[in-house]
């Protein structure tokens, strides 16, 4: 694996090679749940390109930002046992050589897509995703672009600036990998003390809980209410939201209504850090999938 470190040594060593492209961008601490975008994207592409950068312009905490995990050692060796073929490892001013103010996703519209969930409570956030994710598709230039659905919103919000960008580049989602706790896989998670990682895999268990009452016919508000109840009932664990979502629009899912996919998405903050997960339920298969 090449370990380059500007965006002009990683144009001059694509042009280099032959074949398609897979882009996995990450911001490290990676884990399992990283390693299966690299595999998808090894299983399908010649040339698996992966960037980690911590994008300052998405981080509506500071404090959140300052204590990113950054393992970059553990994060390489992991990333080439699994076939990547070329990590790119930028400074924040090769990123944005004009100024984290420049936004090539100036007048793009996000409109039902960023109002709930992580919108409304991260402001800025997905403008940040959006930046950062555009300028990584210039500079990568790849055929597909691989990220992961327990990000469920911040696909859609890719989704939409893929298309209004007019990038031409495709967009592979990969299931969440969860731990055997069923705790969804996240960087944020190594700051969990050992109780806390308890705690936080029931939020799993809550959003099981809300997709088989979907299945069951139960009302959608009422079953958001329940599990933002009974999350709330532990301790460690103070539930931001529990959303019952159309996919596509992610506004609120009305019973009955003709969507193709509902998620069930919740973020909640557990000791030190705030936790997302989502789980997908499919009304016309009357089931959950990628759980
Ligand atoms: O999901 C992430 O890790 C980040 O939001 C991404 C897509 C790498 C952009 O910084």
């Amino acid at each position: 694996m090449q370990t380059i470190t500007t965006a002009a040594a990683l144009r001059a060593a694509l042009s280099s090679r032959s074949g398609s492209v897979a882009f996995v961008p990450t911001m490290g601490a990676l884990h399992d749940g990283h390693m299966a975008l690299i595999s998808a994207a090894v299983a399908s592409h010649d040339i698996v390109v992966s960037s980690i950068f911590v994008n300052p312009t998405q981080f509506n905490e500071s404090a959140d930002l300052d204590a990113y995990p950054r393992t970059p050692e553990a994060d390489a060796a992991l990333l080439q046992a699994h076939g990547c073929d070329v990590l790119y490892l930028p400074e924040v001013a090769d990123v944005y050589p004009g100024g984290t103010d420049e936004s090539l996703t100036a007048g793009l519209d996000f409109g039902s897509l960023t109002a709930r969930m992580e919108g409304a409570n991260r402001p800025g956030h997905f403008d940040g995703v959006a930046q950062v994710v555009s300028r990584l598709l210039e500079i990568v230039q790849p055929d597909t672009l691989v990220m992961g659905q327990k990000d469920y919103q911040q696909v859609a919000v890719v989704r939409s600036m893929i298309s209004q960008l007019k990038l031409g580049v495709e967009l592979l989602i990969v299931p969440t990998v969860r731990e055997a706790s069923g705790l969804a896989m996240s960087s944020r998670n190594r700051r969990l003390s050992i109780p806390e990682t308890v705690a936080a895999a029931t939020i799993n268990r809550h959003l099981s809980a809300v997709t088989a009452g979907l299945a069951a016919g139960w009302p959608a508000r009422e079953l958001e209410a329940i599990a933002l109840r009974e999350l709330g009932l532990h301790p460690m664990l103070t539930p931001e939201y529990v959303e019952i979502c159309d996919g596509d629009t992610l506004l609120p899912y009305e019973n009955g209504a003709p969507v193709r996919e509902i998620v069930v998405a919740t973020a909640v903050r557990c000791g030190p850090v705030r936790l997302i997960d989502n789980r997908l339920f499919v009304p016309s298969l009357a089931e959950e999938v990628n759980p």
